[in-house]
């Protein structure tokens, strides 16, 4: 669908990092923008900077989602709040730390999804675009955090298939490792700087653009899953070692 095509977008997680960058780049394209997060003198912000309309939420809520998207017409659904915690092996992860993983990256994502959708269906065509992770595709020693990015894997291939017909595109975008306060937010200030500063990152310009390039193509072609890293990273290898070096 040409960009032009596209007249409203959700943007959730719009706060900071990636989801702020969708929101400069989907204003900028003259799309009438809400923005989505907890954080709404941040929200506010972005509303000065970019003209976007706000929407402050906790997704953990599915009274609020409910009540403040119920009825929200919009053509293109960017599903990108989310976030990890400091887990470690899941045999002693924090158990506060899964339910708020699992609520935000997943429950979330379906409730969003079963909110949105209806409106794409009954006007037969819309975009929706969800933020996975390589952490979704690969293991990473992350179980908690990679199984709900599986989870949003799993969710875009069988919403393809449950949407064919109605002119629906789901893209699902994986990043590698970006520039953005997700680390701060999962590690803390220290430990978020030494994976930050470690090699040349992703910015979160890298991603808006992919997302952009994705909800520019022609009405025929859904791009369907973009795995992107920083060209200094590569996902894979074999590990080994005793439980005591098993987690970096
Ligand atoms: N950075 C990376 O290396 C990387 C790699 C792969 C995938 N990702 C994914 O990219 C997405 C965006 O993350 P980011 O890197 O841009 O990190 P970020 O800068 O920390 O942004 C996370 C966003 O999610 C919002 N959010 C978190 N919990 C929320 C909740 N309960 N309700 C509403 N909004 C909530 C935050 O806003 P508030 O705090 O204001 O609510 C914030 O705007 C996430 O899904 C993340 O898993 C990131």
């Amino acid at each position: 669908m040409p960009l032009s095509d596209f007249k409203s977008a959700l943007v959730t997680g719009a706060s900071s990092g990636i989801g702020r960058a969708v929101v400069k780049e989907l204003t900028n394209a003259n799309i009438t923008t809400y923005a989505l997060a907890r954080r709404h003198d941040l929200l506010q912000t972005l509303q000065d900077e970019t003209g976007c309309i706000p929407i402050a939420l906790d997704l953990r809520d599915r009274s609020e989602i409910d009540a403040k998207l119920t009825g929200l017409e919009v053509d293109i659904l960017i599903n990108n709040a989310g976030h990890g915690r400091s887990e470690g092996p899941l045999h002693s992860a924090d158990t506060e730390a899964i339910y708020d993983m699992v609520q935000t990256n997943v429950s979330a994502s379906l409730h969003l999804v079963r909110t949105i959708a209806p409106n794409m269906v009954s006007q037969k065509w819309g975009h929706i675009v969800m933020i996975g992770s390589v952490s979704g595709l690969h293991p990473i020693k992350q179980s908690v955090y990679g199984a709900t990015k599986g989870a949003i894997h799993m969710l875009c291939q069988n919403l393809r298939i449950e949407l064919l017909g109605t002119g629906i595109r789901v893209t699902e975008i994986c990043p590698g490792r970006v520039n953005t306060d997700f680390f701060k937010t999962a590690f803390g200030d220290k430990k978020s700087k030494e994976l930050l500063d470690r090699f040349e990152t992703l910015e979160p310009n890298d991603i808006s653009n992919t997302i952009m390039h994705a909800l520019d193509a022609p009405k025929r072609v859904n791009i369907t899953t973009v795995e992107l890293t920083g060209t200094a990273q590569a996902v894979g290898g074999l590990q080994t070692g005793d439980a005591e070096n098993a987690y970096i």
